[in-house]
């Protein structure tokens, strides 16, 4: 990370981002940034490219043409090693279906990205304490994924993504899979702990109502970004 990043308030960079996928052009030249800390709600019709947007950023799947830096680093130029290290530690993911490992207990689903950045066990049980509490989960700490409801296994997901700290977080459609009362509560956590660590958040959703805890919305139409009025989001972004 270069000295002029870790002073700047610009986490993410999106300059001319193109993506294809055969004859189809999903992403036509996006350019947008996100600042440290700052929560982002893109939304769009279905099939608009809002996954394949998310995937980009986090390195999932490479941009035919154009940069995404995160934190000055331009992803495509990262070999496997430091791309899956900067993913690793980075970004964090949450998704519709949760997507817990289902062998796994809650307390070891948490765990399981310290236990893959090395962290010592100390480490880790000081932390999954902490998680374990801020999500209010510890009384199913030992519990598989199975036996809990989709709520709480949002919870659990949304610990896990969190766990090593990450700077950014992509959510697509967290709330999706989840009646209204349960989404909210999910969704004041992510704000909450947003908040507490500094994470920043791009979130794909399809309710307005979830945008309440975003500082900005995206909104992806027909392969371009509409209606983003950059200047005046820097300003209120500022700060
Ligand atoms: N791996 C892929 N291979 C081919 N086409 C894809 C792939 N992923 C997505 N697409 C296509 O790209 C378009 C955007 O998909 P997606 O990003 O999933 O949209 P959204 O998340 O907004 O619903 C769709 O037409 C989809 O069929
Ligand atoms: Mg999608």
């Amino acid at each position: 990370m270069t000295q002029q990043y870790q002073n700047s308030k610009t986490l993410l960079e999106v300059h001319g981002l193109r993506k294809v996928f055969g004859e189809t052009v999903v992403l036509r030249g996006l350019d947008f940034t996100v600042a440290k800390g700052e929560r982002i709600a893109l939304m769009g019709p279905s099939g608009s490219g809002k996954s394949t947007l998310l995937n980009c950023l986090g390195g999932i799947e490479r941009p035919d043409q154009g940069e995404v830096l995160l934190s000055g680093n331009e992803l495509t130029s990262l070999s496997a090693d430091e791309l899956a290290c900067l993913r690793r530690c980075t970004i964090g993911t949450v998704f519709q279906f949760f997507h817990l490992l289902p062998t796994l207990t809650v307390r070891e689903n948490i765990a399981f990205p310290m236990e893959l950045a090395g962290w010592s066990q100390a480490k880790i049980k000081k932390q999954l304490g902490q998680l374990l509490e801020e999500v209010k989960i510890g009384h199913r700490a030992g519990a598989y994924p199975e036996t809990l409801s989709g709520g709480e296994q949002q919870r659990v997901a949304v610990a896990r993504s969190l766990a090593v700290g990450p700077s950014l977080l992509l959510a697509d459609e967290p709330t999706g899979n989840l009646d209204r009362k349960t989404g909210d509560t999910v969704l004041n956590l992510m704000e909450q702990l947003s908040e507490k660590h500094n994470v920043a958040m791009v979130m794909v959703t399809h309710d307005e109502r979830s945008t309440r805890i975003c500082h900005r919305i995206l909104r992806l139409e027909d392969g371009v970004l509409a209606g983003v009025p950059e200047e005046r989001n820097e300003e209120e972004t500022a700060g």
